[in-house]
């Protein structure tokens, strides 16, 4: 039924379709939407229950200037390089309103983070998807025939795992007159990344989030750096306090306890070299992933079936419906056991089907 008063934009679109995000999360084997496998640290709780009720009763600072400050310290910037956001994905609703305008073209690598097309359109934007090269190299030459007044670029990327290196995001940002977004909500658990690019390029965003690499996805908090005067441009679009008191005390403690977080990195760096290895004996092709996640390839072609029958062994994988997917599962590194639990899964699964 069509509601006559909603923007035709709005009522013409589908929507972004989160990951499954199971009732019963306890009794499941959640490898779907890129959580860290670890909790937070001790400080992060202490932070959360040192919240005073009179924190609470009162607005939040606007800015989360305890954040930035924390964040900034930590990337050796300064406070008037960061802006907290309610999650990453509110920093790039902020960076979409402010970057791209109604009639204006979103470029972005294709495929890669579901949300950038969705975003465009809310902008009444065109969202242009550009094929990865074969090899997953950066298209840079079709990126720049686009046009486009933003290029937004998942490094390492969603759901490939792949890596861009920081040398060519930095030609692309060198010959690109628009803004390029480098959303590294994966940075972390890849070897490289491209803060140092922002102190070169004032039309470079790079997006953060904690939900992956800080174990905070139900906390909701991102950030972006950049230069000031491009951050105080972003600080006009985003709504005045979109960072709450609880969140803002949790995800300063957490960016400040780097000896946790560096801890919960090297165990998913050593499981994701194992998962590699072990599918790829089991017969997926795996790319080279350099996130908590990868994308492998399932033998005989049916990411749909293994998908499912996963699903009914309570291992919950993410399975994409979509052109150039429909072989593939994107499969979150967690703890050794449940990466022991979909290695046995799948076998049993491969194990049945060679049976007479
Ligand atoms: C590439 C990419 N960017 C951003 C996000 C959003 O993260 P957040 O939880 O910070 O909104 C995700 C979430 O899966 C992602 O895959």
């Amino acid at each position: 039924m069509s509601v006559s008063f909603v923007r035709a934009t709005v009522r013409e679109m589908a929507g972004y379709t989160p990951g499954e995000q199971p009732a019963d999360a306890a009794r499941v084997v959640k490898l779907n939407t890129n959580e860290n496998p670890f909790p937070p640290g001790e400080k992060v709780m202490q932070a959360i229950a040192a919240v005073s009720a009179d924190s609470l009763r009162r607005y939040p600072n606007p800015t989360a200037d305890a954040f930035r400050d924390t964040a900034a310290k930590l990337h050796g910037l300064s406070r008037e390089h960061i802006i907290a956001g309610n999650g990453s994905d509110d920093i790039l609703t902020i960076a979409t309103r402010c970057f791209v305008p109604p009639g204006g073209t979103l470029a972005y690598p294709d495929p890669t983070y579901s949300l950038y097309p969705v975003l465009a359109r809310l902008e009444d934007a065109k969202g242009v998807a550009v094929p990865w090269n074969g090899d997953w190299s950066l298209p840079i030459e079709a990126l720049l025939q686009t046009r486009a007044d933003a290029i937004y670029l998942a490094n390492p990327n969603a759901p490939t795992g792949t890596f861009v290196p920081p040398a060519l995001v930095a030609e692309l940002a060198g010959e690109f007159p628009g803004l390029l977004l480098v959303d590294e909500a994966y940075a972390d658990f890849a070897g490289e990344n491209c803060l140092q690019l922002v102190g070169r390029f004032e039309n470079v965003v790079i997006s953060r989030t904690l939900s992956k690499a800080y174990s905070l996805a139900g906390l909701r908090f991102g950030y972006a750096v950049a230069q000031p005067v491009v951050i105080a441009e972003m600080m006009k679009v985003k709504d005045s306090y979109n960072c709450d008191a609880l969140a803002i005390a949790a995800a300063t403690a957490a960016i400040g306890d780097q000896a946790h977080a560096q801890w919960t990195w090297q165990h998913v760096r050593a499981e994701r070299q194992r998962v590699t290895a072990e599918l790829t004996r089991l017969g997926f092709a795996v790319l080279p992933s350099q996130a908590n996640f990868v994308l492998a390839t399932v033998p005989g072609d049916n990411g749909k079936d293994m998908y499912l029958g996963l699903k009914r062994q309570g291992i919950l994988v993410r399975y994409f419906d979509l052109p150039g997917l429909t072989d593939k599962l994107r499969i979150t590194i967690g703890l050794t056991n449940e990466n022991d639990a979909l290695l046995n899964g799948i076998k049993s699964m491969c194990l049945t089907k060679d049976r007479p």
